[in-house]
């Protein structure tokens, strides 16, 4: 039976062993589910990244993991425990299950290779069985999928805008058809019209192919837009998580309403709801 979850957090901490210690997340527990996109919100510092490499593995020292538990539960019904696989399997999961956009992306690519030959890199890695018809085949045909098109496999990236850049490192994360993609980031070096057009269309492609999001932002106002839930992270600890609507409307937290009225665009009328709610609490 396919678990209706496809990552499960537990009690995850994580310090940074400098002096004095960083206790960067603290007791973290979150169900992720499946096909839903989740936005992970929360001040520049409060441990937003230190999370999602963490649940990765992603992270080095002087960052060290000191409790809990990350299981995925792939849709074939078996469930992993990602902490205690060896570095050879856990190898496995990265990009063909879980994928990941990093912060800062759109610069990642090889400025002297192509975006085609960069995508066919994945599956020749990953998928060494494959021909090379093949993989020209589903090359063109992410490229297509992300918007970018499959006019421009040859293209090389100072000859595409920066947006057509992070659509291309979109298509590298999607290539495997991984179960979970973690965005951290992605988009914040982007004017506004086209970060909102690039996550309408990844809201899009998680209908089509059922995948979950985490997408990470200390911009609440885009998450609200985009996300199904919303997860508030504070000081290393997770304040809230609950539906976009719950998160704009009602609020349980203090700090999730202060973060909400510091966004300008979400203010006015909003900003005198909020007032409100915080009277009426008091
Ligand atoms: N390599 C590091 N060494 C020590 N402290 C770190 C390191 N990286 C991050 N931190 C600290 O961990 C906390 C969480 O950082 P981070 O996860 O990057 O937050 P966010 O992504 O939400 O901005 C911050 O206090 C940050 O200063
Ligand atoms: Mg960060």
């Amino acid at each position: 039976m396919t678990s209706e979850n496809v990552l499960t957090v537990r009690d995850f901490s994580v310090v940074y062993d400098v002096d004095p210690p960083v206790e960067a997340v603290v007791d973290v527990s979150l169900d992720l589910r499946r096909g839903e996109i989740l936005g992970l919100a929360g001040e520049s510092g409060c441990g937003k990244t230190t999370l999602a490499y963490g649940i990765q593995r992603l992270l080095k020292p002087p960052a060290a993991i000191t409790s809990g538990s990350v299981t995925f539960h792939d849709e074939s019904g078996t469930s992993t425990e990602l902490l205690d696989l060896g570095n050879a399997e856990f190898q496995r999961f990265r990009w063909d299950k879980i994928s990941m956009v990093f912060q800062g992306a759109m610069n990642a690519l090889n400025p002297v290779l192509s975006i085609g030959k960069q995508l066919a890199d994945v599956f020749e890695t990953h998928r060494p069985r494959m021909t090379r018809e093949e993989r020209t085949a589903e090359c063109a045909q992410l490229l297509d999928i992300v918007g970018v098109g499959r006019d421009r496999l040859r293209s090389y990236p100072h000859e595409l805008s920066g947006g057509m850049r992070q659509r291309v490192m979109i298509a590298m994360a999607l290539a495997l058809r991984p179960q979970l993609m973690v965005m951290d980031e992605p988009t914040t070096a982007l004017d506004v019209l086209v970060q909102r057009e690039i996550l309408l269309q990844i809201s899009d492609l998680r209908e089509e192919f059922g995948f979950s999001v985490v997408f990470i932002t200390h911009d609440l106002p885009l998450l609200l837009e985009i996300s199904d839930r919303i997860a508030v992270m504070r000081a290393g600890r997770l304040v809230e998580v609950d539906t976009a609507s719950n998160i704009y409307h009602h609020a349980q937290h203090e700090y999730t309403r202060t973060l909400l009225g510091s966004f300008p665009s979400l203010t006015g009328d909003r900003g005198k709801f909020l007032r409100a709610g915080e009277e009426g609490a008091a």
